[in-house]
């Protein structure tokens, strides 16, 4: 869903040449890698994450694509003292995954160590999940998506607490020059598309667990009504579901 908006951001990286060697970090199923095989032709690209069944689909889609010599995928708990060799990239790209780190001080001082002299680090954090309905959803509780998400605030508390940090700052600590910031406001109308009901359902579906203790029961009925896919009123069933969010990416470069 948010291709176009990939390819906005890596046309935007402040660059001095092409890079020839990527690295993606947390890369998950490889919607920044392909964004950036397809951007840099010249490039390859080594895809980092915890989880092999990430880095299965995306050796997968590699093949599908044509593109798995262009390829190399090792899994790796960035949150580890010691990370495994990952060449002298000039471009590092993390995408929603720094803030997963349990210490990103230490993984930022990492990719600093990693990149080649002159090097761009891109770092796309986002505010949060991103909203697929109207305020006034669904019919029996209207706004029930913002309370789903209100309802998460103690667990990301708890359990994501670098969502949100103040990237600039944590990047000029770790040595980096930030030499851009920029915000981009992601606004898709679904106009009934298939993609976007899957879209939602899977979001709604994985906040779920940690929303629930906070949901009345009513909203928490609404909730599951609307995740049911066999319901009339499954989220499946909406033709006015949008993607709204926001992504910021940092452009910071190692001296
Ligand atoms: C929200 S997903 C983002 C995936 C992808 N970069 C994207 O933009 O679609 C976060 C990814 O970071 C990975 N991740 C989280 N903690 C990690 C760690 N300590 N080491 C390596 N990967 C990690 C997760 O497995 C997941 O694939």
């Amino acid at each position: 869903m948010l291709a176009e908006h990939l390819a906005f951001i890596t046309a935007w990286l402040p660059l001095k040449a092409e890079p020839r060697h990527i690295v993606d970090l947390g890369c998950g199923t490889g919607a920044g890698t392909f964004a950036l095989l397809d951007r840099f032709p010249e490039a390859h690209v080594t895809a980092v994450d915890t989880s092999t069944g990430y880095l299965q689909r995306l050796r997968e889609k590699a093949c599908a694509r044509g593109v798995e010599e262009r390829v190399r995928t090792v899994q790796a708990d960035l949150d580890a003292a010691d990370w495994p060799d990952l060449g002298t990239p000039d471009l590092v790209w993390a995408s929603a995954s720094m803030h997963h780190m349990a210490h990103p001080d230490r993984a930022l001082a990492g990719v600093h160590d990693l990149l080649a002299p002159g090097g761009l680090f891109a770092v796309v954090e986002l505010d949060g999940f991103p909203r697929f309905l109207p305020a006034d959803a669904p019919e029996n509780r209207p706004g029930l998506e913002e309370r789903c998400h209100r309802a998460t605030d103690g667990f990301h508390a708890e359990h994501v607490r670098h969502r949100g940090a103040d990237w600039g700052r944590m990047l000029a600590a770790a040595g980096f020059t930030v030499e851009d910031v920029r915000t981009i406001t992601v606004n898709i109308e679904g106009d009934g598309s298939e993609a976007i009901g899957r879209y939602a359902q899977g979001s709604l579906q994985r906040i779920r667990g940690a929303a629930a203790p906070a949901l009345s029961p009513e909203d928490l009925a609404a909730l599951d009504e609307l995740l049911d896919t066999e319901s009339p009123h499954s989220i499946l069933r909406r033709d006015d579901l949008a993607v709204r969010t926001e992504r910021t990416v940092w452009a910071a470069r190692r001296a």
